[in-house]
């Protein structure tokens, strides 16, 4: 093959992952389950280079250096693990604001790993993939998969058994909605990374969160299971919220949340209130997705659109895993 174009979806995490319990192989200190969002997509084209570097393009530019050496990184690792030693052309596009907290490194290196495992001719298993996935971004481990999706910590020190599988199918729960709203499409300030690191290394909570959040996966499997979904974003927001406690009382503060964040989860809880169910989660971001069923999208996009500080809301179903597009 002389290149392959995927797509794969950027997921969003109902019980959350943050912080590494080693930095360099993406080992997490918990397990987290997500749902992959049909609504946010990455494109991504891989070929192989003529040149002695990588070259990289992020949404039709070329990658700022960050992104640069975080992808590079990756595609070390990736040479390394099979053998290889071309250098690649990548490109990459998403449909949703990059680095806002959409997770865009989610469904970006889900895509990546698919793609370089296509062109390279390697028929990695589902599991493969995820491990290998993991290693561009935790969460990215994730995205190879459709539907709700649980990501076990693991325990060997090799990694071998820190990988994502699917839990229910996107069929299983049809009327399932995540609304994705803009606040802001500015790039983060604190990488999740750093973020994650702030967490552990100074939170007074950050122990706590460990041990409440690893008890709501086996809690949210069976509100899963069960399609309650006041169960479901009850277990969803009690678990974003001392996440962010955990950065907010960390030192020196870290807030990821802008006064619209806060604006978007007191109408969240007033629509609750009247009787709507639906719930709010937030990643390292100021954006924030409101969880609730089919039956009662209209009138929440309707009432979040009425909203000065919402630049838009994407609604999304529940996606599937990563796919191939097209190769050559
Ligand atoms: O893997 P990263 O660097 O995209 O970190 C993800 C962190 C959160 O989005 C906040 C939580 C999660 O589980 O996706």
């Amino acid at each position: 093959m002389q290149k392959a174009t995927v797509a794969a979806h950027a997921n969003i995490a109902l019980i959350k992952y943050w912080g590494k319990r080693d930095e360099s192989l993406f080992l997490p200190t918990k397990s987290s389950l997500s749902v992959t969002l049909d609504g946010l997509t990455t494109t991504t084209t891989v070929t192989r280079s003529t040149r002695t570097t990588d070259d990289i393009l992020l949404n039709g530019s070329p990658a700022s250096a960050a992104v640069f050496a975080q992808v590079t990184a990756f595609l070390d690792v990736f040479r390394s693990w099979f053998g290889q030693n071309e250098r690649f052309s990548i490109s990459t596009e998403n449909n949703f604001p990059t680095a806002a907290g959409l997770a865009s490194s989610s469904s970006g290196f889900a895509a990546l790993a698919y793609g370089l495992s296509l062109l390279c001719n390697l028929n990695l298993s589902p599991e493969e993939l995820s491990r290998l996935a993991r290693r561009g971004s935790g969460s990215a481990s994730r995205s190879i998969f459709g539907g709700f999706v649980l990501w076990h910590m693991g325990s060997a020190p090799d990694g071998q058994d820190s990988y994502a599988e699917e839990i229910f199918p996107a069929e299983h729960w049809e009327d399932f909605r995540v609304l994705v709203t803009i606040l802001s499409a500015e790039t983060k300030k604190t990488s999740s990374r750093a973020g994650m690191q702030q967490s552990i290394s100074s939170s007074p909570t950050y122990g706590a969160y460990l041990a409440a959040s690893a008890e709501r996966i086996p809690q949210m499997q069976a509100a899963l299971a069960q399609r309650d979904i006041e169960r479901v974003g009850q277990l969803a927001e009690a678990d974003c919220l001392e996440m962010h406690r955990t950065m907010q009382d960390s030192t020196p503060p870290l807030n990821y949340w802008q006064p619209a964040t806060e604006i978007l989860m007191d109408a969240v809880r007033s629509l609750r209130d009247k009787g709507c169910p639906c719930f709010f989660t937030i990643d390292a971001g100021p954006n924030v997705k409101v969880i609730c069923l089919a039956q009662d999208e209209e009138r929440i996009v309707a009432q979040l659109n009425s909203l000065a500080e919402v630049q838009s809301v994407i609604s999304c179903r529940i996606g599937q895993g990563v796919r191939m597009i097209a190769s050559s």
